[in-house]
């Protein structure tokens, strides 16, 4: 069921040593490629990191000037940076006659895609929007029309974790009546 893998779905902050296949990460990146999107408008754009090297300079400097949290990032196997490449039209619609922001919902479909794909094929996964963004944006040689949004670890979990606290069903839907204020 799918549900079941929406039930094994838990962010995973310590990795064990095993190499992630790439072929495991191309269907990753495919889950998050058939994501819906405002006007089908597929802002997403990814930059896969598996190479030491690559993470190590990505990580000094998405992790400047960020005391202390997120430091799992230096032992993830892969990092996966999600940008957006916004279209002028959405966010004028989105901003001005709905006061929303159609890009970063695509975007959290798309990765939330990722994320449950990689469950399914038993990897563990983080996001991390906790980042020096412009740093990362600087290491990484980007140009002006993208900007990194999140960054979502993927490895092999190290230990399973526990499910983090849930709201019960009843605090969150409502049947048939406007129930919340
Ligand atoms: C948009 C977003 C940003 C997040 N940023 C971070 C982060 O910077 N660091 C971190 O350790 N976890 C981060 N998380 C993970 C959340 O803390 C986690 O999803 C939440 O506590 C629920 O736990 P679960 O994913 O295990 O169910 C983020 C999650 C989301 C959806």
């Amino acid at each position: 069921m799918l549900l079941d893998v929406f039930d094994k779905r838990r962010s995973v902050r310590k990795y064990s040593d095993k190499t992630v296949e790439r072929e495991k990460i191309i269907a990753c990146l495919e889950a998050a490629r058939l994501a819906p999107s405002a006007c089908n408008s597929q802002p997403w754009r990814f930059i896969v990191m598996d190479e030491p090297s690559v993470r190590e300079r990505a990580c000094v400097a998405a992790l400047r000037g960020i005391v202390g949290i997120n430091a799992f990032l230096r032992d993830a196997p892969v990092i996966i940076a999600i940008l957006s490449r916004r279209k002028i039209y959405l966010d004028i619609l989105g901003k001005y006659f709905r006061k929303t922001d159609y890009c970063l919902t695509d975007i959290g479909i798309a990765g939330e895609h990722l994320c449950l794909q990689a469950a399914h094929l038993g990897l563990g996964t983080c996001w991390v929007g906790w980042f020096n963004g412009r740093e990362l944006k600087k290491a990484l040689g980007l140009g002006k029309l993208v900007k990194i949004e999140y960054l979502i670890t993927i490895g092999y979990p190290a230990d399973a974790g526990s499910p983090a606290d849930r709201k019960k069903l009843n605090e969150i839907a409502s049947w048939n009546k406007d129930g919340f204020k």
